[in-house]
């Protein structure tokens, strides 16, 4: 289109939430530039704001509605698009009339398309979406989902509600789509689904896509996001430990240490399967790292059941935790328990927790002074570059050269909160 026709549409996409979201927000600035918007970096700027939400706790959701009541009288299109969305619905528009459109995950295709119509809610299932790409063209570093939804409803977990039932998508059109990217640039993947190693479309599961992503061109590292111990089989473990691709970093959701909770959670394994599989991983996967996230205050909760969190966490040695106070989700059914924990309680433990988990970190940290990694360079900074280890460790380098989108072998001489600090070596 001759851009000097028409006046620019700009849009302003802010996202909230996981890097499921945050992929969401990739596609729907693909699309809204196909529809020959431009994408801008402030809000200001723009006539169009998107903002792309998220529900899983109390937090998320605030961050969002505070920001929102700044464009009240801005004149601005607002569209509210992700996981708040599918929950709210019409109540969204009610609360907020200056609101042009509602639109649930399934719905994003339909957003530049919406911009342009009347007030809209577009929320609920929508077999239509199953059957839509975008790829996010352009990365280095790409996400590609291969499942949309879950169906594990963990008692305490709002998603299976907001992204609806899992679906996994057919190998084939993974396998494109990746394929396409790579021919464009990609160096590394991200695998998503909310429950991404459930993988399965017919005789394919988790493993088996893992070996036939290993395959295409191009392609260096592949990382998955997040797997769900219930679904970790051996066999997955085995895979990943045999695909010099794979990254060593595995992100295993404990989410509590204590059985009574994970029961009560409805997990599908407690502590000893939980560690079995931590075992095995550390000796199926060479200098694998381990991850988690982990919920405090759980309905019930009690300083005994938090203790058993704290063992486990000493006991595994996790590089670094997410760690939440469990926020009550309505239509949840542990938002039905009684014996909620006390708010000041849950914050008291999640400090013991951090500060623990800080200890654990530094002293993980601190092994890797002096030693030489392969560093994947993915940003630019001020003065040089930052990157990530095969383990996927940030890395800031300061250097003058071109390093952008390269491999190069760094010297590690710094260790600060959560990162390295290194150099090239002469
Ligand atoms: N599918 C992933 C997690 C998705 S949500 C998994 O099963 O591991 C990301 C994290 O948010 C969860 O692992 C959990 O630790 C946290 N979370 C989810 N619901 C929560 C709630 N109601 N309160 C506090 N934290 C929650
Ligand atoms: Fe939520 Fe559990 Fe599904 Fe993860 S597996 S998204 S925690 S319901
Ligand atoms: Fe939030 Fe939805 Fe992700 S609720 S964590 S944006 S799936």
């Amino acid at each position: 289109m001759d851009k000097n026709a028409q006046p620019q549409k700009l849009a302003y996409i802010k996202t909230f939430g996981c890097q499921m979201n945050f992929h969401d927000s990739d596609i729907i600035a693909e699309l809204l530039r196909q529809a020959d918007f431009s994408i801008v970096e402030k809000a200001d700027d723009a006539d169009t704001i998107i903002f792309n939400t998220c529900t899983v706790r109390d937090h998320a959701e605030n961050k969002f509605y505070s920001e929102l009541g700044r464009y009240s009288k801005s004149g601005k299109k607002i569209v509210v698009a992700g996981c708040l969305s599918q929950i709210e619905g019409r109540g969204l528009m009610r609360r907020a009339p200056f609101v042009h459109a509602v639109v649930g995950p399934q719905y994003i295709y339909e957003i530049p398309s919406i911009i342009d119509a009347g007030k809209v809610v577009l929320t609920g299932d929508n077999p239509e979406f199953y059957l839509n790409s975008q790829p996010s063209v352009g990365k280095l570093s790409a996400s590609v989902n291969i499942m949309y939804g879950c169906s594990r409803f963990c008692s305490y977990c709002i998603v299976p509600y907001t992204r609806g039932k899992e679906v996994s998508r057919k190998p084939e059109d993974i396998y494109n789509e990746i394929n396409g990217i790579a021919q464009a640039g990609a160096r590394e993947i991200i695998l998503l689904g909310q429950n991404v190693n459930a993988y399965r479309y017919e005789e394919t599961d988790f493993a088996a896509l893992l070996k036939m992503v290993a395959k295409i061109p191009g392609i260096s590292r592949i990382k998955f996001l997040s797997p769900n111990p219930a679904s970790m089989t051996d066999r997955q473990i085995r895979e990943i430990g045999s695909i010099p691709k794979c990254v060593p970093h595995i992100h295993l959701p404990l989410q509590s240490g204590s059985d009574r909770i994970l029961k009560l959670m409805k997990r599908g394994y407690n502590s000893k399967t939980y560690m079995k599989k931590v075992e095995k991983i550390e000796n199926y996967i060479k200098d694998a790292i381990l991850t988690t996230d982990i919920i405090v205050g759980f309905p019930t909760e009690t300083e005994d059941d938090f203790r058993q969190t704290l063992k486990i966490v000493g006991d595994v040695g996790f590089f670094n935790s997410f760690m939440f106070c469990y926020s009550k989700r309505r239509g949840t059914e542990a938002s039905l328990m009684e014996s909620q924990v006390d708010t000041e309680l849950s914050k008291e433990r999640l400090a013991r927790l951090m500060e623990f988990q800080e200890k654990i970190t530094a002293k993980k940290l601190t092994k890797y002074k002096g030693r030489i990694v392969s560093v994947f360079v993915d940003k630019r900074k001020k003065g040089g570059f930052s990157g990530r280890t095969r383990q996927d460790i940030v890395v800031n380098i300061e250097s003058d050269k071109e390093l952008f989108g390269k491999f190069v072998p760094i010297e590690i001489y710094e260790i600060s909160k959560h990162t390295l600090k290194g150099r090239e070596i002469a």
